[in-house]
């Protein structure tokens, strides 16, 4: 009989992070179908109810909890354990590169082979990576939109997006990866769960994994 061993993985900072990520997503994506198209009838937008002040209003709360979650997420690519450095991630070693074809492989069924660590595979790890860099664009192109004159934001703004305009159009057009992307990456932590007995979906409530006894 196998014997498993727990490893600490993530520290609570980082499951503090996925969730406040993950949860102001939800509310960002549905605010944010409303501001583009509100599905209300127009004639109460006058009175008292108001929906897209609304509405408005709880996309700049989940906004700055989305910010806050991004924030954090860059102290522990700088300062985070073993696991959660960037250097783990990059696909630039020849551990990293290794692991990155042997899971392009074993994702795609053409091998059974398993490349185990304990933090995220380097074909996850890109993603999140490519997901970090997707959020601080919609977080520049979001407060560019929403403090169109204060210096800061204006200058970066027009800098990176020309206009008002583009700016709101790219917001729009990335929301649809916070939408694809999340399919995707549940579809995976399932897929892995059932495949490998490391505990992989509990790891991002606990912190902890298992692995095989050496
Ligand atoms: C994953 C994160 C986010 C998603 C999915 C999202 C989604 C959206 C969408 C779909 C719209 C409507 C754009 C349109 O009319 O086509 C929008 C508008 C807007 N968002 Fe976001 N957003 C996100 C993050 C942010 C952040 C971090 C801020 C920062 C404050 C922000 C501020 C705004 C503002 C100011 C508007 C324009 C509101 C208006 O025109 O009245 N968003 N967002
Ligand atoms: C029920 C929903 C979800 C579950 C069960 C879940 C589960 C997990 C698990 C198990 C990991 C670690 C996987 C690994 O080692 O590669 C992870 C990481 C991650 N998840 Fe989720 N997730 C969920 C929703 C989301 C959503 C909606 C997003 C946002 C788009 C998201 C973004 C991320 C990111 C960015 C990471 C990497 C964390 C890091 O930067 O180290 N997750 N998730």
């Amino acid at each position: 009989m196998a014997t498993y061993e727990k490893h600490h993985a993530w520290s609570i900072l980082l499951r503090l992070f996925h969730w406040m990520f993950a949860l102001s997503i939800v509310f960002l994506v549905v605010t944010g179908f409303y501001i583009n198209n509100p599905w209300t009838n127009t004639m109460i937008e006058g009175s008292a109810s108001f929906p897209m002040a609304t509405m408005r209003f709880m996309h700049y709360i989940a906004a700055y909890t989305f910010s806050a979650a991004v924030a954090i997420r860059l102290f522990l690519y700088i300062f985070g354990n073993a696991q959660e450095r960037v250097w783990d991630i990059l696909p630039i070693s020849g551990r990293n590169l290794n692991n990155l074809k042997m899971t392009l492989l074993n994702y795609s069924y053409i091998s059974d082979e398993h490349d185990s660590r304990l933090g995220h595979n380097i074909m996850a790890g890109t993603s999140y990576l490519i997901t970090f860099v997707i959020a601080l664009t919609m977080i520049l192109s979001g407060f560019f939109m929403l403090y169109p004159e204060a210096t800061f934001w204006q200058g970066w703004g027009v800098k990176v997006f020309g206009s008002q305009q583009s700016a709101r159009f790219i917001h729009h057009i990335l929301m649809w990866w916070f939408m694809i992307f999340p399919v995707i990456h549940i579809y995976l932590c399932i897929w892995n769960d059932c495949k490998g007995p490391e505990g992989l979906i509990s790891s991002i409530f606990t912190g902890v994994k298992f692995k095989h006894k050496a």
